[in-house]
């Protein structure tokens, strides 16, 4: 009764989408469970070059049941156009299915997140404008709209109305704008409802069917630890839960029926967006990863800032989703460096510590303590095998394994499928 769960175990951008393309081919079902098109999963597989939003990254692998699970804040627009570009291309959507429990991302969402970053100032979130974080707060507040109320104009009309006209008399910050035309978004909306149906379904019952019959289940998250609203550097989160929990959540399976969870980290750390990062460099070194690694975000095109693996973190992110193994990826991108840092513990007003605090403030006066581990500098992009790599990458997986506690499973070596080393079987 295999169910994994493939856990972002950072700031999200981990590589999350190479991992589940890899391992969908051994599943059955892929379900992605929360988060909206503020995530971005690139697949770089045999059918090409892929930026994904909302799509499950298991579709590229015909014989797997792809599920949009109802923890996920869905943009039928951006749905379709990302469908629409897979079928330029040849991938088939006939094995994806939508659930009817899942938010629909509405125009008035888009403008209350622009909205809201501008209120902020220099205080802003840095969020990617997706309107995720308003579409959960309807979520909540028990007001926003679901992909089964497509199934049914007259009524998908009137809760549009009455969320429209509710929202507008609590929102008088936000400016005149087409999102509160009821009619022209209801037109819209139909619209996409009409090639968004013979999708959309109840899918409680075929996900636990599925896991009930012993098939292989993998349960794709967005985001990362990091970026949970609980566990992570609150207020500088998204806004849904991208833990296992969360992903168990989303994906409508009981946590009891998970068998295993695997975070991804990257071999250093990256961020987009506001908040606290203790391991960030603001030097040649993080400018470096960022150009070698073409650090830019798949969903805004947003420099990422970059620094050194951060084992006190990662170790809070074992812990938050009981991590059973851990795949690292873009170690690869460590290749030519001569000396390689790890922080394994903050010094914070002169003491030494090893928790990743909940404190925004706290964790910004955080200093990394770090090891220093030597490099490999040379190209490991061939290794397919643990063996293969040069002793110098091992003793840095090895010591990353010793810091987090948990074993390095997979290995991602490349930003192609067939790029990683697998030591043993996550499914
Ligand atoms: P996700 O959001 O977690 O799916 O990650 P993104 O797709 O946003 O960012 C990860 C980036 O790293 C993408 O450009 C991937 O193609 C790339 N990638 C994944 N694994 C590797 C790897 O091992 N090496 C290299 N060089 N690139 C990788
Ligand atoms: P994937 O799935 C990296 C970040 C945003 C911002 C914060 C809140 O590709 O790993 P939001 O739009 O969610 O309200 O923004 O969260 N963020 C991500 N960062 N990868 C993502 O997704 C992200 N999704 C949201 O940059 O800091
Ligand atoms: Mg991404």
């Amino acid at each position: 009764m295999p169910v994994t769960a493939v856990v972002g175990a950072q700031w999200g951008d981990e590589g999350k989408g190479k991992i589940v393309d890899l391992l969908a081919g051994e599943a059955q079902m892929a379900i992605r469970a929360q988060g909206g098109d503020n995530a971005g999963h690139t697949v770089i597989n045999p059918q090409g070059h892929f930026a994904l939003h909302l799509v499950p990254a298991g579709i590229f692998h015909p014989d797997t049941l792809c599920v949009i699970g109802s923890g996920v804040a869905l943009n039928p627009e951006v749905l379709l156009a990302e469908i629409d570009a897979l079928h330029a291309r040849g991938v088939r959507t006939d094995n994806l299915l939508i659930s009817e429990r899942a938010h629909l991302v509405l125009p008035y969402h888009l403008l209350i997140d622009r909205v809201e970053e501008a209120s902020l100032g220099p205080a802003r979130i840095g969020t990617t404008g997706r309107g995720i974080g308003p579409c959960y707060v309807d979520k909540v507040s028990r007001t926003g709209l679901r992909a089964g109320d497509l199934l049914n104009p007259a009524e998908f009309r009137a809760k549009l109305a009455f969320a429209t006209e509710r929202k507008r008399a609590i929102r008088a910050d936000v400016p005149d704008d087409p999102v509160w035309d009821i009619d022209a978004v209801a037109a819209r909306y139909l619209d996409y409802a009409e090639r968004l149906a013979p999708y959309i379904r109840e899918v409680v019952p075929i996900v636990n069917r599925a896991v009930a019959a012993g098939q292989k289940v993998l349960i794709e998250g967005a985001q990362g630890t990091l970026l949970d609203p609980d566990y992570g550097t609150y207020p500088f989160v998204t806004s849904s839960s991208p833990t296992v929990q969360g992903l168990c959540l989303g994906a409508g399976i009981g946590p009891k029926r998970l068998t295993h969870a695997v975070g991804v980290f990257k071999a250093y750390c990256t961020r987009v967006g506001a908040g606290p990062f203790p391991t960030e460099l603001h030097d040649a070194i993080g400018e470096a990863l960022r150009e070698r690694g073409h650090e830019y975000g798949t969903t805004t095109g947003r420099p990422r800032r970059c620094g050194w693996f951060d084992a006190v973190a990662a170790r809070h992110s074992v812990q938050v989703n009981g991590l059973d193994s851990a795949a690292l990826t873009r170690l690869d991108i460590l290749d030519a460096l001569d000396r390689i840092q790890v922080c394994v513990a903050y010094e914070l007003d002169g003491q030494r510590i090893d928790y990743f605090s909940g404190i925004p403030s706290v964790l910004e006066r955080c200093r990394p303590i770090y090891e220093e581990l030597p490099g490999w500098q040379t190209s490991i992009h061939r290794c397919r095998r643990y063996e293969e790599l040069p002793p110098a990458a091992r003793r840095y997986v090895e010591r990353l394994e010793e810091l987090l506690g948990v074993p390095f499973d997979i290995i991602s070596v490349g930003a192609q499928r067939e790029q990683t080393i697998c030591r043993r079987s996550v499914l």
